[in-house]
């Protein structure tokens, strides 16, 4: 079977799906496959390139390649790809609705208001400190600022708009950062991350050797159960695909999702590899999962 690895993209993700993509490159079983790097970095150089592949690993992060866009094409062509749907990529990369649809649920999800760039002051007015300023559709923590006080604002809302038309400011939730892996069916080891330097998870904190500490945690079973619910809950409710990972802050034993990433980095540092390295796989059976996963 011919797979085109897909990676590099059009987003702020660009640098970040290109350490995905090495990695997967790296680790395909060349038994199993012929891995075909393709490296994109305009939006209509796609369309050729997959031609010949039987099926297409995303790398990709962000706007297109996550939000339902590179899935789309792929389904008009018939190539078969990996990870959700456009319907489910799309929503989950949307931030302020997909925690809509979560409140919507009985999700809990930290408190936020969508800003527009004509009146955000108004908007944002009684929101509440500290805050995190995050572009709409965004990832990698690209463009996200946290704001301790009103005189923050100014900063975090200005450089938020330089990536996108629509930002979301984010009431932040005391608790430990959690993340829920899951992928074809199984839940994998739930992470606990602690950032190293950074006050926060930051992109830094992320892609850095020793940025942050990111291991298995132990949970009480009844808080664990709660966890594992949520995380389920989230994937039934946006319909994700094979593989997805569930970013969530524990508060009180009560967890709270910030969001659900259905392209979830797959980097030499990145969550959803060590979760599943947790669980005894390697990174080349992780990826043979997600391949059989989306084909079944
Ligand atoms: N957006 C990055 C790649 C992640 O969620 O891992
Ligand atoms: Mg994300």
């Amino acid at each position: 079977m011919r797979v085109g690895i897909i990676m590099g993209g059009v987003s702020s993700e660009y640098e970040v799906s290109l350490m995905t993509g090495r990695e997967m490159v790296a680790h395909l079983d060349r038994k199993k496959y012929d891995v075909l790097p393709i490296i994109v970095t305009k939006r209509e150089e796609l369309i050729d390139r997959v031609r010949d592949i039987d099926f297409a690993l995303l790398a990709l992060h962000g706007a297109f390649g996550e939000d339902g866009t590179v899935q789309g094409a792929l389904e008009t062509l018939g190539v078969p790809y990996s990870g959700s749907g456009v319907l489910s990529s799309s929503l989950c990369m949307d931030k302020d609705l997909s925690k809509m649809l979560m409140r919507a649920e009985g999700i809990p999800t930290p408190d936020w208001r969508r800003l527009s760039l004509e009146n955000w002051q108004e908007q944002a007015a009684g929101a509440g400190f500290p805050v995190f300023v995050k572009p709409n559709n965004g990832g990698s923590s690209i463009g996200v600022r946290r704001a301790d006080h009103e005189e923050d604002l100014y900063g975090a809302v200005t450089e938020a708009f330089r990536w996108d038309r629509t930002v979301i400011v984010e009431s932040m939730i005391e608790g430990q950062e959690i993340t829920c892996s899951i992928v074809d069916g199984e839940f994998l080891p739930v992470l606990g991350i602690r950032a190293a330097r950074a006050d926060w998870f930051d992109y830094d904190a992320k892609y850095t050797d020793g940025g942050a500490e990111e291991a298995p945690i132990s949970l009480p079973h009844e808080v664990y159960s709660r966890v594992r619910e949520t995380a389920l809950a989230c994937c039934r409710l946006f319909k994700c695909g094979v593989y997805a990972r569930i970013d969530m802050i524990l508060h009180n034993d009560t967890p709270f999702v910030l969001e659900v990433n259905t392209l979830p980095g797959m980097t030499k540092t990145s969550l959803l590899p060590r979760s599943a390295e947790a669980a005894g796989w390697t990174y080349a059976e992780l990826l043979d999962r997600i391949i059989e996963g989306s084909l079944r």
